[in-house]
């Protein structure tokens, strides 16, 4: 049964459909009830005079570079991550992914690897492939992680590089002891010969993507946010940054909507998943 509402209930459901609408146009996120909720809990500190609702459609609307566009952000997006997260996915990469690289980078003078790591959070994932990188890859080779989110807070965390119990929990973290500094039991510090493989940076999905070249993607639990037009809008432009032959590993049951895409090819071994864009003809 359909509650009848009342006009007040009736204008805030309004605005909340407004809010909604804005914040798929800017970044592509749906609105969910969990992300409401997180809204009003952190609005009351800085929304100021305004009614809630006023307020979020008056920033979101407003240049959405502001630092209040931002911190609303911040608040809005869920970031859950850890280090090597999936270990399937990093199992594959040194067994298949890191060697054919090497080989096909064998003739290249720089042998430079270009990688991406998109919806990063606070920094696990790429300090997990810089880590296996630079344990796995021969002598000569050199990569660059590029590691972007929307959420400013996480990336300033990311590049502090400090992290808790809670990032660490996969043990297989315990075969990189050489690559960070143990503070006490549960917290540990990325070294800085790591850092300086990943450059943090502010990307916002929903605009233009200026990565291109990229020899691998990783871009995983960032389609939870998304709808399947703004799912369909993000496949094709990391097919755009990715090269030809280059890798992208998403997200476990994130990839329905490719299965069957005409320029990405999926590879399933060893209970994992990845993608591999189609050499041209
Ligand atoms: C759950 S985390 C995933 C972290 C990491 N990739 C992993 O799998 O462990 C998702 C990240 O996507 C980011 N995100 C959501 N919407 C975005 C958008 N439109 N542009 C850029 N990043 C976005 C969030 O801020 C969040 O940090």
């Amino acid at each position: 049964m359909v509650k009848n509402l009342g006009a007040s209930e009736r204008h805030t459901l309004e605005k909340i459909k407004q809010i909604d609408k804005i914040l798929r146009q800017r970044t592509g996120i749906k609105l969910t009830d969990t992300m409401a909720q997180r809204i009003k809990s952190g609005l009351e500190k800085i929304s100021h005079n305004e009614s809630e609702e006023e307020y979020l459609i008056r920033v979101l609307s407003s240049e959405f570079n502001s630092a209040q566009a931002k911190e609303l952000i911040d608040l809005i997006t869920v970031n859950e991550t850890y280090f090597f997260r999936n270990e399937s996915h990093f199992k594959i990469m040194e067994e298949e992914v890191i060697p054919r690289l090497v080989e096909e980078k064998i003739d290249s003078p720089q042998k430079m690897i270009n990688v991406w790591s998109a919806g990063c959070s606070t920094g696990e994932e790429p300090y997990s492939l810089a880590m296996l990188l630079k344990d796995k890859l021969p002598f000569g080779y050199k990569f660059k992680i590029y590691a972007t989110d929307i959420n400013m807070s996480v990336l300033k965390k990311a590049q502090a590089g400090v992290y808790g119990k809670n990032s660490i929990r996969n043990s297989l973290i315990e075969e990189y002891t050489q690559y960070f500094n143990r503070l006490d039991q549960d917290k540990i510090e990325i070294k800085k010969e790591i850092k300086n493989h990943v450059i943090f940076m502010y990307l916002n999905l929903k605009e233009n993507i200026f990565l291109f070249g990229l020899d691998l993607i990783f871009f995983r639990n960032v389609f939870i946010y998304f709808d399947e037009d703004m799912k369909k809008e993000i496949i094709s432009k990391i097919k755009k940054a990715l090269k030809p032959g280059g890798y992208l590993f998403l997200g476990t049951g994130e990839g329905s909507s490719i299965l069957k895409d005409e320029e990405l090819e999926f590879k399933y071994i060893n209970g994992g998943s990845y993608w591999r864009k189609r050499q041209k003809k």
